[in-house]
Formats: structure tokens, sequence, C-alpha cells
């Protein structure tokens, strides 16, 4: 989302400075075009040095430091200013935004900028409590700006407040967002896509589950590039997968469970996709207590799950409902079946017995099977990759293309 974007940063004085240096790293790993303007104030906590070096290019300080004839520096680099980026947001700085103030390169800049702004305060606890400060920031959000609220915790005073400059890895975050807002023409703009993840555990007593081999990452790599083809997304997961971001991530652990939070979602879906491994059956009985070794051997009795992609396969009206069929053989003829048994409009099968496909891996090889057009064989490639592919397919046949 980053990829090749040109993004200027915009430090500003306080003690979070320092943050910003991290935040710049984070931008250029994430493939963005980075320049950095500074106040004269921000200066005083980092050099600028450090910035020219991570970005690889001068620091903008003065408006009137006119290096290149031909340009007009503050209107030049607010030009080329794809997102900008306040990082971290002074209350001074603030004020200057949200009054049109212009009085240096920061807020020149700033001022003549058309590209979506993403504020980030960072400030003592009662500066960011002032009524001014709100007024001017509830003024901000108003023009359009995207505004993050400071983390609470130890602030530079020594006591614990509201005001430190949020973890660097979320300011990249809610920038790609607002990149993806800004983006016009995305396919899934306006579409609703839930995703299920994770192999589903059933208890047996309170320490001891019945599982299998899912990782989720299919599931979630599913759910990401829906997020980024501009879908709202809700991931339902029985994975401990690290939370993806921009969308709404719903826990669950057992099939019951995940058949419940997928239910109410079920009906505002556009699409779903069952990525999940969900257990066949379940215990009968679970224990409320550890269940003790005896001398003999231990029974437990399973009863069936629901089938919860067949069920909404009887449902559905106009969702478009998307399966997986793990198989070790009789690939096509058992993913075939599924299709027709569970009424879904595809089925992407993969040989989980192959090394580079299935459970746990990064990269996965899969075959499309859709109802009345010939299967679509995806080649080893990262599981991210899969998932667009999917999805794409799955926007051709909605889109009748
Ligand atoms: N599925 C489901 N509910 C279940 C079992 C599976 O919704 N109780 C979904 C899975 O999420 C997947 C598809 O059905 O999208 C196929 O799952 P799979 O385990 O391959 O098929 P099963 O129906 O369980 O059949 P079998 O175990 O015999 O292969």
């Amino acid at each position: 989302m980053l990829e090749n974007k040109n993004v200027t940063v915009f430090v500003t004085g306080g003690i979070a400075v320092y943050k910003a240096c991290d935040l710049i790293r984070r931008l250029i790993k994430a493939g963005a075009n980075v320049r950095v303007a500074m106040t004269k104030s921000a200066t005083q906590f980092v050099q600028p040095l450090t910035f020219q070096v991570l970005a690889k290019h001068p620091v903008y300080l003065d408006t009137f430091d006119e290096k290149e004839a031909q340009y007009v520096a503050h209107i030049h680099l607010a030009d080329w200013t794809e997102l900008a980026i306040v990082a971290p947001a002074t209350a001074n700085t603030i004020a200057k935004m949200a009054t049109g103030i212009a009085d240096d390169m920061v807020s020149t800049t700033l001022l003549a900028t058309t590209a979506p702004r993403l504020i980030v305060p960072a400030m003592n606890e009662h500066m960011w409590e002032n009524p001014a400060t709100k007024a001017n920031l509830q003024k901000l959000k108003e023009y359009g700006y995207t505004v993050m609220d400071p983390d609470t915790g130890f602030l530079a005073e020594g006591y614990e407040g509201k005001g430190r400059l949020p973890e660097p890895s979320r300011i990249v975050e809610e920038a790609m967002l607002l990149l993806l807002q800004h983006t016009a023409e995305l396919p899934l703009r306006g579409t609703r896509v839930v995703v299920s993840a994770g192999g589903t555990k059933e208890r047996i007593d309170p320490v001891r589950y019945l599982t299998n081999q899912s990782s989720g990452k299919m599931g979630y790599r599913i759910a990401e590039a829906a997020r980024d083809l501009g879908a709202t997304v809700t991931l339902v997961t029985a994975s401990n997968l690290e939370r993806p971001f921009g969308m709404d991530v719903v826990g669950v652990s057992s099939a019951l469970e995940m058949q419940e939070a997928l239910m109410s979602k079920f009906e505002t879906a556009d699409i779903v996709v069952m990525a999940a491994a969900v257990s066949d059956f379940r215990p009968v009985n679970q224990s409320d207590h550890k269940i003790k070794k005896t001398a003999g051997n231990l029974e437990i009795e399973l009863e069936k799950n629901p089938d919860i992609l067949a069920g909404m396969g009887q449902m559905k009206k106009n969702q478009f409902l998307i399966g997986f069929a793990a198989e070790t053989d009789h690939l096509e003829e058992y993913a075939q079946d599924k299709l027709k048994r569970k009424n879904a409009d595809m089925i992407v099968a993969n040989d989980v017995s192959k090394p580079q496909a299935g459970f746990d891996k990064d990269t996965n090889e899969v075959i499309i099977f859709q109802p009345n057009k010939e299967p679509i064989h995806i080649d080893t490639k990262l599981k991210s990759e899969v998932a667009k592919d999917i999805l794409q397919e799955a926007i051709k046949t909605i889109t009748n293309l």
C-alpha cells in the first residue's frame, strides 16, 4: 500500500521526536519514498542529520532555504506529497493547522498540500486535555484530516497519563488505511466480506481439547487481501496469529462459537470465505474438572458439529460462498463433491500432503472449482498472493467477467 508512495513526515518539537526515527525507518521498509520537514523546536530534540541519513534526502527546515531555483520549496514539497504525516504533532502545530497559520516550513507546506493528512498528537496530558487543543483537533477532523488518539502510559514528566505518541507500527498501519480510503477505484469498495480462519478447539476438560493442524494463515491472508481491495472485513478466528489491522476481528474457540459469530454476520455479508478448519466432531460431555488418569483406557464419545458452510449454502440469498477443501487424495473428486453438497459458489482445494501447500505453510498451491467453470490451477506462491488470486476469481464471477 505504501509501495512507491511519496510520504512527507512533519516532525514537530516534543520529546517523542526520537520515535519519528523509527516511524521513518518503517515507512521506508514498507516501500515509501520519504521526505522529512522539521520545525526549529524539533531540531532541539534530534539533529536533522539523523533524519537525513534515514530518508536519504536533506531535511526541510527553512521556508526561505530555496536550494533549487526552478521551484518554490514548500510548494514543491506540498505537491510532491501523497500522504502527510505529522508525528509527533505538538499542540502548537495543531493550533497553527486549525487556524491556517503558515509561518515556517512545516506549517506552510501543511497549508499548501492537498494530500491526505494524518495527525499524530503527542504532548503533556494537561495540554491534551486543554479545551483549546480539543477545539483545534475537532476542527482538523472537520477539515477531513485523520487524527490518531495518543496512547496512555508513562509520560516524560514522570507520571502516567494520556499523551504518548502511539507506537510507530500503529502509525504505519493507520497511514496505510488512510491511503486505502483515498484510493478511488477498489473492486471490493462497499462490499462486506466475512472470513473464518484457524482450527476450532473442542473442549474435553479445562486443560485439554481436540483440534487440528490449521494455523489460520490462509484465512488471515484472505482477510488482509479483501481489506486491501477495499472491503469491509470481519475475521472470525480460532487462531492466535497476530491481529490484522483495519478489520473487525472476532475471536472464537469451538465450532459452535464460530457458527454463532458467523451467523450474526451472514445476513449482511456479500462474500463469505470459510477458510477455517472446523472440527467435524466435539466431545459429547465436556468435563468441568480435569479428567484424572485411570487404570483402563479412556473413551471419549464424540458428536457431530454442524457443517457451517453447508448450513450457509442452504440459507444463502445473494451471498457468494467460498469454501476450502483440504485433501490428501482424490482432490478433484472430493472438491467437486463439496461444491455441490455444500451449495458453495467456489471451493478452493489444496493437497495438504504436498510440502509446499496446506497447514502452517507460508505458501500454497490450489485449484479453484466453481460450478460450470473449468478448474483454475494456481501454482505454488505465497499465501498472500494466492489470497489475491482467489478474490480476483470471485470478483470475476460475481461481476460476470
Ligand atoms: N466446514 C464447515 N463446517 C464443518 C466442516 C467443514 O463449515 N463442520 C467447511 C470448511 O471451513 C471448508 C469446507 O467446509 O470450507 C470443507 O472442509 P473439509 O474439512 O475439507 O470438509 P468436510 O466437510 O469436513 O469433509 P471431509 O472431512 O470428509 O473432507
